[in-house]
This record gives C-alpha cells, structure tokens and sequence, in this order.
C-alpha cells in the first residue's frame, strides 16, 4: 500500500543554513501527524517542500503515491495547504476569496455556491463573509486560510500551526473539525500547543536543528516524561508530613516533589512499582484516616519532554552573547 504522504532524506539548505537534514515520514489515511519543534527548527521549510512551494535540495516526496517534484500539478489536487502567516489577495472579500480559490480548484460551478456556504458555516466566517480579508482580525484571518485549505475536500491537508492566534472557542473548533475529518485524510499540522498534540494527534514527530529527533504515538511521547505513571496526591496541611512519610517509603526520596497552595499540599511522586505501592500508600492513609481531596497516576508531561529532547537548541540560544 502507498502512503498518502511518503518523505524520504529531504533536505534543504539555504546557503550556508541546513534549515532541513535528511528528513523521512510517512503518514497514512487516518493518521494526524503533529509536527513539533522550536522556532527555527525547520517545520515550516519541511511542509512547503511537501506541499511543492519549495524545492528539496535533496530526497524525494511522494504525494498520494505521485512524485511531487516530477508532477507538482497533481500531486497538489490532493493536497490542501494552510501556510504561516495570512491568506494572500487582501483586497478581496471572504466570499469573493473562497469563490476564486474554488474556481481554481476546479470545483464544478454548479456545486460552488453550497460548497462556499457550507465551508463558511463549518468555519464560522458568517459575520465576515462580505469583508476584506486585509480588514478582518488575525484570527478571522488564520480561519479564512483554513477555510480554502479544505474547500476541495483534498485527502492530504497540510496545516502550519492551524490554531495560531485563535481564541479558545475557535482552538476547541478547530480541533473538532480536525478530528472530524481525520478519518479520511492523512493530516499534518505544526503546533508549538502540547495540549493539542493530546487532543487531535494520533502520531507526533519531533524536529530539532533541522533533523527528526522523535517519531511515535502521543502516548508513547508523554511516556518519556520524568513523571510518566507519577503518583499525584493532594492533601490538607495538617496531613501533609504523615503523608510524606507514606510515600516516601514507596518511592525514591529524591524525585518526590511538594508543592504547597494555601491550606493544601501537592505531592507528585513515582512510585517504585506502581500497583502494589499504590495499594500498600492507600491502606496506609486510610488507617491514618487521612483522605486525599486528589489521587491520581500521571500519564506524563509533554512540555517537559519536549524541553529535554530539544534543550540543545534552548542551549545554544542561552550561549548566544
Ligand atoms: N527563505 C529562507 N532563506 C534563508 N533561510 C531560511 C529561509 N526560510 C527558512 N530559513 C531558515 O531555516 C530554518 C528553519 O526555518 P523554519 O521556518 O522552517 O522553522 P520553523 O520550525 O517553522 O520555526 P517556527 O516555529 O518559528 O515557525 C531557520 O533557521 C530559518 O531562518
Ligand atoms: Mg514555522
């Protein structure tokens, strides 16, 4: 079987910049692939090579089973594309733009209209559907982008940090059009947002310095984390130091971590081995009568993960004078 997306040892250098370095993916229909990585990390550089906007200095794309590089035209029907920054063509209306990228994705015209109307429905464009681009709001803007990305139901949606400078609503959205499509399609979106690789990424890939650091599942990302399978427990004050004491029998001393909020403590701990401390803490605490307001295992923490793998860069922006 052909993957909808096929990348192998894509590279692109900019002058003396390797902005991308030997990169390979494959997503598959159903698959929402999130792209991670720090600015400058060679996210947006790799999706234009994949939609076709820029050339690889090296390796080879398939699109849908074609070759990108050789038949850039039907390579891109497949694909729809939500670049960085604003839709171009500012002057034209919401309507006017949807109408004329429509066109261009030959959408038959007897179709178009409903085919407009519904995309402005899904998005939610009504209120601006008869204004300039140039005059709409960032957010307005980003959701116009993403409106002619998906008008010609194309099975490879390519999207660069879809939910940039949307506000929460819009984000939840979003998202759930997202996860509705995916079934489909074969999604890549870039987002520097953790929480949304959880809520609507099935696989992620980490990108660093140009080069793929990580490639898994959410899950098996979140199980890099210091605190993957860590215990939380919340206590009063007043309970805090037999509590401590509990846990510190069954974990090892120098991960526990407290935090004190008002009259209550947090602990997070991991354990030794998670079932039977965890039976062993509960008997405890229940012959002290002590009764946890939280108690709860940690699947893991994806911002402190995503600091560890890509802390070289972090590193080499803090020796810069
Ligand atoms: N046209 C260009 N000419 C020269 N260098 C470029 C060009 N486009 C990108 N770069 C460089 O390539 C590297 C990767 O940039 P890219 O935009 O792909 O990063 P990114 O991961 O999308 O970052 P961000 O999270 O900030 O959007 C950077 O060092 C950038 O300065
Ligand atoms: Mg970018």
């Amino acid at each position: 079987m052909t993957s909808y997306i096929d990348v192998k040892n894509l590279s692109k250098n900019f002058e003396a910049i390797n902005a991308v370095k030997e990169i390979s993916l494959q997503v598959e229909q159903g698959e929402v692939l999130g792209f991670l990585g720090p600015n400058g990390a060679g996210k947006s550089t790799t999706m234009k090579m994949i939609t076709g906007y820029l050339t690889p200095s090296s390796g080879a794309i398939s699109i849908a089973g074609i070759n990108i590089l050789q038949d850039p035209i039907s390579a891109q029907r497949h694909i729809g594309y939500l670049p960085e920054g604003a839709p171009a063509y500012g002057e034209m209306t919401t309507y006017k733009y949807l109408d004329f990228i429509a066109s261009i994705r030959r959408i038959p015209r007897k179709d178009k209209k409903d085919r407009i109307n519904n995309i402005i429905d899904r998005i939610n464009l009504n209120s601006v559907a008869n204004r300039k681009i140039e005059d709409l709001s960032k957010g307005y803007k980003r959701r116009v982008g993403l409106a002619q990305a998906i008008i010609h139901d194309p099975n490879i949606l390519i999207m660069d940090e879809p939910t940039d400078g949307l506000d929460p609503n819009q984000k939840h959205e979003i998202r759930s059009l997202i996860r509705e499509m995916a079934p489909k399609k074969a999604i890549i979106i870039s987002t520097h947002i953790l929480e949304e690789v959880d809520a609507v990424c099935t696989s992620t890939a980490i990108i660093d310095m140009g080069q793929i650091i990580f490639t898994g599942t959410p899950r098996q990302l979140a199980a890099l984390s210091r605190y993957h399978d860590a215990l939380n427990i919340v206590v009063k004050i007043e309970d805090a130091e037999k509590t401590k004491k509990i846990i510190g029998e069954q974990s090892d001393d120098s991960k526990v971590e407290e935090i004190y909020s008002g009259n209550e403590i947090r602990i997070t701990a991991p354990l030794k081995n998670r079932k039977p401390c965890s039976d062993v803490i509960q008997a405890a605490l229940s012959r002290e009568k002590i009764v946890p307001r939280e108690y709860f295992f940690e699947k893991g923490r994806l911002d402190q993960v995503f600091r560890d793998l890509t802390s070289s860069a972090q590193d080499s922006i803090k020796e810069t004078p």
